[in-house]
Parts: structure tokens; sequence; C-alpha cells
């Protein structure tokens, strides 16, 4: 049966990605995103699938009960929802705009959280179903300078390994997908791309390529390139005091 995959922050970076790896694979898509126009450019270069459009601010109150009922309204299925959309900010907690950075949590995880919530009850019904959350290295460790952003990436990597135990033998897998920098629009739009977080940042494809495979063989956590995989092990020998004092000299500028 033709599977449909639900992709947010399909427009850039590692959603554009993900959409290519689906499409190659004939799933059905669902895109979601603020900017019209690119959802449309993208649906264009896919005539031969059935691809769904939905422009949303999900940081914003109300927007996924809208999005959700857009797609029950139209009559699709989500076999696999990847939940990608996602921004950070760089600067210190009470320099930064309450307003951005509360939109951050709402979209990093108030967003996830409800549409999982949305589509999770359905594919448990199917006894089958593919859920991939995109995290961080930043889920490992305290962030200073990014406090806001490596907070919600920590609770999705947190609440995407709790579900894993609580899915156990449904058919449902939930993959979370821990990339360090990454060479997509997320740096300009963090202000980080000058830091020494971003010195060596992996290619945008090789990294939802990672995530593709592993949330294809209902992996729990992926976490991308080498010394990535260091890191993250290291961080989880010490302690958290000295993983906050890493993690802001990588925040520095290079
Ligand atoms: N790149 C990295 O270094 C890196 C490292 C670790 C984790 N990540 C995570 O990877 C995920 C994808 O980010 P990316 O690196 O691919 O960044 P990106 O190129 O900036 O893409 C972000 C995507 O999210 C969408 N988006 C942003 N705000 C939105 C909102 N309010 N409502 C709906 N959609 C929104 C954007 O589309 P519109 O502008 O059209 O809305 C865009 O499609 C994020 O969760 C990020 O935290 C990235």
């Amino acid at each position: 049966m033709k599977q449909t995959a639900l992709i947010t922050g399909a427009t850039s970076g590692l959603g554009y990605e993900f959409v290519q790896l689906f499409a190659k694979d004939n799933y059905d898509l669902i895109l979601v995103a603020r900017n019209e126009e690119k959802l449309e450019a993208i649906k264009s270069e896919f005539p031969h699938i059935s691809v769904t459009t939905i422009s949303a601010d999900l940081s914003q109150p109300g927007s996924v009960r809208a999005v959700v009922n857009d797609i029950n309204s139209k009559g699709l299925h989500v076999n696999a929802l990847v939940n990608n959309a996602g921004f950070g900010l760089l600067g210190k907690f009470e320099e930064l705009n309450i307003e951005k950075q509360l939109e951050m949590i709402h979209l990093n995880i108030s967003a996830l959280t409800e549409l999982t919530h949305a589509f999770l009850p359905q594919m448990i019904r199917q006894k089958s179903g593919k859920i991939m959350n995109v995290a961080s290295t930043a889920a490992f460790q305290p962030g200073p300078l990014m406090a806001v952003y490596y907070a919600t990436k920590a609770y999705v990597l947190s609440f995407s390994e709790a579900l894993v135990e609580e899915l156990k033998d449904t058919g449902v897998t939930v993959t979370t997908l821990c990339p360090g920098a990454t060479k997509t629009n997320f740096g300009a739009v963090a202000n980080v791309e000058k830091t020494k977080m971003f010195s060596s940042a992996m290619e945008a494809p090789t990294v939802a390529t990672l995530g593709y495979e592993g949330m294809q063989k209902g992996k729990r956590v992926i976490i991308t390139g080498s010394s990535n995989k260091i890191g993250a092990t290291v961080a989880k020998f010490l302690p958290r005091s000295v993983g906050a004092k890493v993690a802001k000299y990588v925040a520095g500028e290079k």
C-alpha cells in the first residue's frame, strides 16, 4: 500500500533532503513550512507522486491543530512523521528577545509533541508507523549562549526515548536524529556560522541520509559523524558543569 510521510520544515536544509529521500522511495508527501512559494516549488519537482503542501507557522499556538484538521479533512493517513522544523538562537539568555525564545520552545517542543500526539493513535491502531524527531548533539549537555535551544533538544531526546519504551511491540518506532553542525540555513538563522561549533559542519544530504536510513531500520538514536559520536559519549561521562563549559567554549568565535 502507498505510504505517506509528513515532513515539517520541508523547505530548506535537512527537511528538503528528507523530501528527496522519501520521494525516491515513492512515498506520498505532506510538506509543512511557512514559505508557501517554496512549498509549491518543491511540489512541482515531483509530478509523479501526491504532494500536499500546508503553509503554517508551527511556532504559533493553534497552528498544529489547524494542520491536523487540514490533513484529516483531506482523508490523508500519515505512515511516517518527521518532526524536523526547528531553529536556534545564539546569545545570552537575558539579552535575546523573549518572544523569539518562546516561539523556539513552541516550535522545537510543543509542535513536535502535539503532532506526535495527533498521529500516534492511528499508527498504533494500524500496528505500524515511523516517527523521526530531529534533536541535536545539543541534547547531551547544557548549552550556555544557546541555553533555550539546547534545553529544547534535551526535551526532544528525552521525550522520544521515553516513547520508544512505551511503544515497544506496537509496530511503531521512534527515532531521534542528533546531528552536529550541518550546512543548512540553521547557521544563518541562529547566527552561529562564525562560532567554533561550525568550524567543521557536515553536508545536509549526508546527515539526512543517515537519519532516513536509521528511521527505516527503527533505530533508537542516531548521532551523525564520528566526532559528534565521540563528543556525545564523552558528554555522558563528564560532570554537567564541565559539559556546559565545553559548550560555552564552542559557542565562541573561531
Ligand atoms: N543545521 C544544523 O547545524 C543542525 C544541527 C543540529 C540539529 N539541527 C536541527 O535540524 C532541524 C532542521 O534544521 P535545518 O538545519 O535544516 O535548518 P533550516 O535550513 O533553517 O531549515 C529549517 C526548516 O524549518 C522551517 N521552519 C522554521 N521555522 C518554522 C515555523 N515557525 N513553522 C514552520 N516551519 C518552520 C523552515 O521553513 P520556513 O522558513 O519556510 O518556515 C525550514 O524548512 C532543526 O530542528 C534543527 O534544530 C540542525
